[in-house]
């Protein structure tokens, strides 16, 4: 008899066949149900709740974990450790993961004429001029005053416009990229160019405007390889396993991009054509994945990545489709954790060319750090843990509609804000940061980071929302243990790098913070629980997504490829799991 479960999704009912060989979410994964799964089904997340409303499963030991005696009693399970051996009906919450706010970008470029990677050049030409010069491309790079090259396509064009059109004409459009000719016309030109940001858990595209610079439209979705975990290093072990799995990894995230291209060329009414540079920025297993290049040595000692070169491929080597002319560039990683999206932002705040001291700081899974000025820069990369993208904190989420996004405590209320003022659905990393920051304004944590007994309710969580129908949102003690892991690692690591430069407080000028959580960071708590210095509270500037608004920089300039390859030289790693005072401020920092 054939295996089912019947699914039942906020008022909408689906039957499904299982495969009883595989696990509950992965049956739910290959039927379009999207749950969240950070660990990417290894049962240690927590994530992947679901609830048996008919039928026995037995708890598995993760289940019990996780959930209650309670909760066991009344259905709830973990899917991925959940194999059915009979029909069942299982109830699974709304999906959390397909609306996230995603930070693009509306940041204008400057552009400087004289550095523009495509130009466009009107050349005066006619039956008169044709008598007297011998061939047409001499005379073009002689009128221009320039060295070009001719792409074949240019020169059919060329000679398909000495044959029959310059009886009527009087003057070209020669399309430049770089210093080769890749378009002519007898129509004015249009060029068009793309900016894409990978990350672990998003995708952020600007489509933009090669001539003027200006953005056209943004575009964002879900990473999808995000099923696979929510964090790098599950991933790479997913990826490593089998090289099936490798080319999943990889034609799912080159399947959504190329979606993510068309999508915006056509809501933007652009022709594909017109697409001639797109740049690509991410951290160094984003793009590895991408390319379907096995990245094991990336998730152990000594950490090796392939290359640290700037990628220079066609639309036909990444795609795998002769759909687009268009060519790519993969921005350089300083190493395995300091990826191209770090490079990004260095380039687009500038900061290796200035005179004073600055930090760039970006925070998720991992934080990644940079310190320096024109003479030199510094850059290091800490586990944090996923506790600030939501993951690993009981009611956790990432930074969806109805997140927790802010908290106060006043009295015996707890005041929430939610994004986009939707239901609260769980927390996201800037409502963990406040909780946090509350309970020990009140005193309800001390700095030791105990979670004082008489605040907490029947199921050891200290209450801060009650959703009508099912679920109190609450902060446990092992949620205030994964805060102190995260924002003592991210602590620790700026003080040794700032320790290693050789510098002090004093001597910073700014600090950076770029990605989702660090724009929307609330500075006074952060300072508050001690994930960042005290003594730079008035040199905070938040940047939006650098990483993308470095793509955009370097797809406009044509001299982007030396000033990357620059930093790249320029950039010292410091590798903190092996630094003995890493380790000591660690330890150090997970008291408040
Ligand atoms: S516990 Fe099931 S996906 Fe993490």
């Amino acid at each position: 008899m054939s295996l089912e479960a019947k699914i039942i999704l906020e008022d909408n009912e689906t039957i499904i066949q299982l495969n009883p060989g595989e696990s509950l979410l992965k049956n739910l994964t290959n039927n379009n149900f999207k749950l969240e799964s950070p660990c990417g089904g290894k049962g240690s997340c927590g994530k992947c709740k679901i609830r048996i409303l008919q039928g026995q499963v037995i708890p598995s030991s993760q289940d019990k974990i996780y959930f209650s005696e309670d909760e066991l009693i009344k259905g709830y399970r973990l899917a991925c450790t959940c194999y059915p051996e009979e029909c069942v009906i299982i109830e699974v919450e709304k999906n959390f993961s397909c609306n996230y706010e995603i930070i693009t970008t509306n940041k204008i470029q400057k552009i400087s004429k004289d550095n523009l990677r495509v130009n466009i050049y009107e050349v005066k030409i006619n039956e008169e001029i044709l008598e007297e010069i011998n061939n047409i491309t001499s005379y073009i790079n002689k009128t221009l005053q320039l060295q070009l090259n001719y792409s074949l396509d240019s020169l059919e064009k060329l000679a398909f416009l000495l044959k029959d059109d310059i009886t009527i004409i009087d003057k070209i459009y020669i399309k430049t990229m770089e210093a080769k000719v890749i378009d002519v016309s007898t129509k004015p030109i249009d060029s068009y160019g793309i900016a894409i940001d990978i990350g672990t858990t998003t995708l952020a595209i600007s489509l933009i405007d090669m001539k003027t610079g200006n953005i056209i439209n943004n575009y964002s979705s879900i990473n999808p390889q995000q099923k696979y975990g929510y964090d790098v290093i599950t991933r790479i072990q997913y990826a490593s396993e089998d090289e099936k799995n490798l080319k999943e990894m990889s034609k799912l995230i080159s399947s959504a991009l190329e979606e993510s291209i068309n999508k915006l060329l056509s809501m933007s009414n652009i022709d594909k054509l017109l697409l001639d540079c797109i740049t690509i920025a991410g951290n160094t297993t984003m793009i590895q994945l991408l390319l379907g290049l096995d990245s094991f040595s990336i998730s152990l000692a000594p950490f090796t990545m392939i290359t640290n070169q700037i990628i220079d491929l066609s639309y036909a080597e990444v795609f795998k489709t002769h759909n687009l002319k268009a060519k790519i560039f993969l921005l350089p990683s300083v190493s395995a954790y300091v990826g191209g999206d770090i490079t990004s932002g260095i380039y687009t705040t500038d900061m290796g060319h200035k005179d004073f001291i600055s930090i760039l700081l970006d925070i998720g899974t991992n934080g990644e750090m940079v310190i320096g000025n024109k003479d030199k820069l510094m850059s290091a990369s800490t586990a944090a843990g996923p506790a600030f993208e939501g993951a690993k904190i009981k009611y956790g989420v990432g930074g969806v509609k109805g997140a927790i996004e802010a908290i106060k405590i006043e009295g015996n209320k707890v005041l929430v804000k939610t994004i986009a003022n939707e239901p609260p659905l769980g927390i996201c990393g800037t409502g963990v940061v406040d909780i946090v920051s509350e309970l020990l304004d009140n005193k309800i944590i001390d700095e030791t980071g105990y979670l004082n007994e008489e605040y907490l309710n029947e199921d050891k969580e200290y209450f801060i929302t009650n959703k009508e129908d099912k679920t109190n949102i609450g902060f446990t003690q092992k949620d205030i243990r994964e805060v102190q892991l995260a924002k003592a690692a991210i602590l620790a690591g700026i003080e040794v790098l700032i320790q290693s430069y050789q510098c002090s407080y004093e001597d910073i000028d700014k600090i950076y913070l770029s990605g989702g959580f660090g724009t929307k960071l609330h500075f006074e708590q952060a300072i508050n629980i001690g994930l960042l210095p005290k003594e730079l509270k008035e040199k905070i500037v938040p940047i939006g997504n650098s990483s993308l608004d470095g793509a955009i920089k370097f797809l406009l300039n044509k001299d982007a490829s030396n000033e990357l390859e620059n930093i790249i030289r320029k950039t010292d790693y410091i590798e903190l799991s092996l630094n003995q005072d890493f380790n000591n401020k660690f330890i150090d920092n997970m008291y408040f």
